[in-house]
């Protein structure tokens, strides 16, 4: 039997599969985690997660350390620089999250534009019987800038083309094969956008990539939507103008200091919150969750990785 070192509980349909072919050395359980890792020099494999992840002093303290298997299509919380010069594998589950996660960022949108949450309030509270709640915007016929088009993005895109949207976006190079506009610069995009949806990973280049600028060119009448990492954006800077209206709205499923925010944030009425939950459906998990367990079955095997960062 393999030992795996695991970094962070999985679902229990992952902790079921690799249990099969492998003996599981759960790290979040141990008190002495120096000790823990001490008795692990000899592993090969390791699961964990974008954000927990494992950096260069982990990957030291495992000298045998041959795969790691990330669960999310995020990997900011691992060192893939280290990995690679230490010739360690990373991979992740890139492609089979698109889908929930696009669906949410239109969900998002529509929560905001049409005030649905608020508007589901006004109904149980019983406000509609002393008058009709007040009308909304519309996503139909408004400009989307999608920052970051990738897998995710592009599944943004087509479902934003469905609701009659126009679809421009930026990033770092324009794609020939795509038939929206691009902007080299992002600040350009956001004045001539009504929302930008941020969906790119957290790296240095992409830190508070949305600061005041950005927000400022977007203004009151535009709205920011996140799904990629809290880092993207300038959050103090964004509450800020969400409060004086200086930017028109958030809708938010990813935060810095998550699940921490500035509670200024819930008292925000143009705002829409979401507890980092772009790929939790029970069927995105699922196919998550079987990808890990692939990845470290063909790691094992000797065979080619299946989805292999970079
Ligand atoms: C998380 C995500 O990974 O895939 C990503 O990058 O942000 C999420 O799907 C998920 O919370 C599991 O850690």
């Amino acid at each position: 039997m393999n030992d795996l070192i695991m970094i962070a509980p999985m679902p229990p349909k992952v902790m079921a599969d690799l249990s099969e072919s492998f003996t599981i050395l759960k790290y979040w359980e141990a008190v002495d985690k120096k000790t823990f890792l001490s008795n692990c020099a000899h592993v090969k494999f390791m699961a964990t997660n974008g954000h927990v992840g494992c950096d260069d002093a982990m990957m030291g303290a495992l000298p045998g350390l041959k795969v790691i298997s990330s669960f999310g299509v995020g990997y900011d919380g691992i060192d893939v620089t280290a990995a690679r010069k230490r010739g360690i594998s990373v991979t992740n589950t890139p492609d089979v999250l698109s889908d929930a996660v696009a669906e949410l960022a239109l969900g998002l949108m529509l929560s905001l534009c049409r005030r649905i949450v608020d508007a589901d309030a006004f109904t149980r509270q019983g406000k509609w019987l002393e008058g009709g709640y007040p009308l909304t915007g519309e996503l139909t016929g408004a400009t989307v800038g999608i920052l970051g088009l990738g897998r995710i993005g592009k599944e943004i895109a087509r479902r934003a083309q469905a609701f009659k949207m126009q679809v421009v976006y930026h990033g770092r190079n324009p794609q020939a094969y795509e038939p929206f506009p691009y902007y080299a610069s992002l600040e350009e995009m956001a004045a001539a956008s009504d929302w930008i949806v941020a969906v790119v990973p957290d790296n240095a280049a992409t830190r508070k990539l949305v600061d005041r600028k950005v927000l400022t060119a977007l203004g009151p009448k535009g709205a920011i939507v996140n799904l990629g990492r809290g880092t993207l954006i300038d959050e103090p800077v964004m509450v800020e103008m969400l409060q004086s209206g200086a930017l028109g709205g958030a809708a938010l499923d990813v935060f810095d200091q998550e699940p921490k925010m500035s509670p200024d944030l819930w008292k925000l009425p143009n705002v829409v919150l979401s507890p980092h939950q772009g790929s939790a459906t029970e069927k995105t998990r699922i196919a998550m969750g079987d990808l890990v367990v692939q990845n470290l079955l063909r790691a094992k095997e000797g065979r080619p990785l299946v989805s292999p960062v970079g």
